[in-house]
C-alpha cells in the first residue's frame, strides 16, 4: 500500500503515465473516488502510459470506452448503473480475457464483479483543496493498494520509479483507515 500527493493535474498525469507504462495484457486497475475527484483524468493518463493515442469507440453511451494501442485498453465508467447485473449484462467479464488492460471507475459500487486480484487506486481531493474545489489545479491524495502477488510487485516497482519520488507521501493513520475500507489486507 502506498500514498501519493498529487499537487496538480500534471502530477496526476505523470503518475498515471508512469503506472501505465508498466501495465500489460490482463491487468486490472480499479479507480475509486468521489464525483470529480479525478478518476477519469487518472484513467486517461494511465491509457496514455500504456501507449493509447486514440479513442476507438464508446458504444454504450460512455459506459465502456475502448482505446486502441499495442495493448488495448477497456475503460469502464459505470457511474450511472445501479445494479451489478447491468454491468454483467454488458459482458463485463469477457473484457478480462481480451488481452487488454481493464480500467474500472466506481469499482467500489460493484465489489463482487471485480476479480480478487487487482490494483486499487483511490483518489481524493486534498482536505485543504476542498475549501476551494473550483480551482483548475487542486491537490489530490492518492492511495494505491494491491491484491495478489502480481500487483504487489507492480506497485513496488512504481514506488521505486525515480521520476515519481517527489510525489510519494507518508502513510498516515487516515490513509490506512481509508484503504482498509476498500481492499483486503496486503
Ligand atoms: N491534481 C489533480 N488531479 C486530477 N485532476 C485535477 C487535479 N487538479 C484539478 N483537476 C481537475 O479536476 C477534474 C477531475 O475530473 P474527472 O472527470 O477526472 O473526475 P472523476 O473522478 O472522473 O469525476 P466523475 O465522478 O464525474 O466521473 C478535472 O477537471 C481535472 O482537470
Ligand atoms: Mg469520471
Amino acid at each position: 500500500m502506498t500514498a501519493w500527493f498529487l499537487p496538480t493535474r500534471s502530477d496526476t498525469s505523470r503518475f498515471g503515465e508512469a503506472l501505465g507504462r508498466r501495465l500489460g495484457p490482463g491487468h486490472i486497475v480499479a479507480l475509486i473516488g468521489d464525483l470529480g475527484s479525478g478518476k477519469t483524468t487518472l484513467a486517461k493518463a494511465i491509457a496514455n502510459g500504456i501507449g493509447v493515442r486514440s479513442h476507438v469507440s464508446s458504444p454504450t453511451f460512455g459506459l465502456i470506452h475502448e482505446y486502441a494501442a499495442p495493448v488495448p485498453v477497456f475503460h469502464f465508467d459505470p457511474y450511472r448503473l445501479e445494479r451489478s447485473e447491468e454491468l454483467a449484462d454488458l459482458g463485463f467479464h469477457e473484457f478480462f480475457d481480451r488481452g487488454g488492460v481493464v480500467l474500472v471507475e466506481w469499482a467500489d459500487k460493484f465489489p463482487d464483479l471485480l476479480p480478487t486480484e487487482h490494483l486499487m487506486l483511490r483518489i481524493d481531493l486534498d482536505a485543504e483543496a476542498m475549501m476551494d474545489a473550483m480551482q483548475e489545479d487542486a491537490p489530490r491524495r492518492l492511495l494505491a493498494a494491491a491484491t495478489g502477488e502480481i500487483y504487489a510487485t507492480l506497485l513496488a516497482d512504481v514506488q521505486k520509479d525515480s521520476t515519481l519520488q517527489d510525489l510519494l507521501a507518508p502513510m498516515t493513520e487516515t490513509a490506512y483507515a481509508v484503504s482498509r475500507q476498500y481492499s483486503g489486507p496486503d
